[in-house]
């Protein structure tokens, strides 16, 4: 079992840490306070290769593996959530779905954009009244010949507003139930796309949430991807992915607070001593430790799953499920050692804590993830270890 990073994947991590702490900190503060969109850093992130990290180069990627961006994931979202969910959705939800399923034309002419950062896509799954239970799907898309009509609202689209290209899950045909689901994709300068405010939320306040609308939306039939009726697998294996990114979000969110916790701790003084010298926050900072090093061990594990072409399904879960309530669990810890400036904008600390709720929930809510690996441990008849043959390795 080798546990060593190698040295192209450290330089990621070299990389993208020098840009969250020197680029991305400055003014996070203010762009969560005033949910500002960060277009600059956005351009930015396109330029040093963050948004289609996996992309083979041939369609303007950087070629890399899982691990490189689960490495870059993590340190940006120590920093600014509102930029890691937008290069997690752009790489692992648009990008990846796209070079995966999509044809060689789609590609062409989306891909290519996409990867480079010149467009910014949304996956636009989730509904009012279909979060969890992803194949109740209301938004339609009827079959007319030589296109498709699609009708329906979607809600809580991250990149909802700035992106060009949606990724849009819809219902071809209801009597087949997830079988009568299909994917498009949808250009949002199209007539009948309508975008609605942006949400005010509790974290990732700077991200571009969006219900969006479409009306009679005409998607030529070559923007379908997959077979007729893939749709709603290709959701699911798309997700599967994108859980691995949430995940190494999540893992950040913790380790960034822990690692001011830690900074903190050492220069604070009470009683006469620092305060990390006292047991009470000396055992939090032990917790802290030990369970994000758990978590990035099963994050560090699900993407190099994915690169080894095994089956991660469940091991994507395990790790969002364990990373997103470390996270949780932890930062209201950062808050506790921070004491009252743990309460205010300027120690970073009260973000993480508001950004890390959101872990739980988008990508699969816990309770979903549960789901999903209590059947494949049923399915599988034993615990959850995966059996690696030299020749999987070998590739
Ligand atoms: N990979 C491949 N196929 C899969 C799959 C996977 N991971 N999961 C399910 N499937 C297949 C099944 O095999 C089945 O196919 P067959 O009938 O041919 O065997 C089919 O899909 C239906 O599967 P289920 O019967 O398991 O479906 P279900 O209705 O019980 O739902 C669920 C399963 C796991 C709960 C699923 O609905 C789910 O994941 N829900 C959560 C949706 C979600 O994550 N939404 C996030 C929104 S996107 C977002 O948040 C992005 C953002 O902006 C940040």
């Amino acid at each position: 079992m080798i546990f060593e990073l190698t040295e192209e994947q450290l330089a990621v991590r070299e990389a993208a840490r020098d840009f969250a702490q020197n680029v991305l900190k400055p003014g996070v503060i203010e762009r969560d306070s005033t949910m500002t969109y960060p277009t600059d850093q956005v351009r930015q992130m396109g330029e040093l290769g963050f948004l289609g990290m996996m992309v083979d180069p041939k369609y303007g990627g950087g070629g890399m593996d899982t691990i490189s961006y689960v490495l870059a994931m993590e340190e940006i979202s120590k920093v600014d959530n509102s930029c890691s969910v937008i290069v997690s959705v752009n790489n692992s939800l648009v990008c990846w779905g796209l070079e995966t399923f999509g044809t060689e034309a789609q590609k062409d002419k989306y891909l290519t954009k996409l990867a480079t950062g010149e467009w910014i896509g949304a996956f636009c799954l989730s509904e009012p009244e279909a979060g969890s239970d992803a194949t109740s799907q209301r938004t339609t898309a009827v079959d007319m010949g030589d296109h498709y009509l699609l009708n329906g609202t979607k809600n809580w689209i991250t990149n909802g507003g700035t992106s060009r290209v949606h990724l849009v899950i819809a219902q071809t045909d209801p009597e087949k139930g997830h079988r009568g689901i299909n994917a498009f994709i949808v250009e949002t300068d199209w007539d009948g796309v309508e975008i609605g405010a942006k949400e005010d939320k509790l974290g990732i306040r700077s991200s571009d949430t969006h219900t969006i609308m479409y009306s009679d939306v005409k998607v030529p039939k070559e923007n379908r991807i997959g077979d007729d009726g893939f749709g709603f697998k290709f959701a699911m294996k798309t997700l599967t992915g994108g859980r691995i990114g949430i995940a190494a979000q999540a893992l950040g969110i913790a380790a960034g607070a822990y690692e001011l916790s830690l900074a903190y701790s050492k220069e604070r003084e009470a009683f006469g001593k620092p305060i990390s010298k006292h047991q009470a926050i000396a055992f939090k900072l032990a917790d802290m430790a030990t369970d994000i090093e758990a978590a990035r061990l099963l994050v560090y594990r699900s993407a190099w799953m994915k690169d080894q072409h095994m089956d991660y399904t469940g091991a994507s879960s395990m790790a969002k499920v364990f990373a997103s309530e470390t996270a949780m669990k932890h930062t209201v810890e950062a808050v506790q050692i921070h004491g009252g400036y743990g309460f205010v904008k300027e120690y970073h600390v009260e973000r993480l804590m508001r950004d890390a709720k959101i872990t739980q929930i988008y990508e699969g809510t816990s309770e979903v993830q549960r789901i999903v690996i209590s059947r494949q441990i049923i399915k599988k008849g034993e615990l959850y270890i995966p059996v690696v043959t030299p020749s999987v390795v070998a590739g």
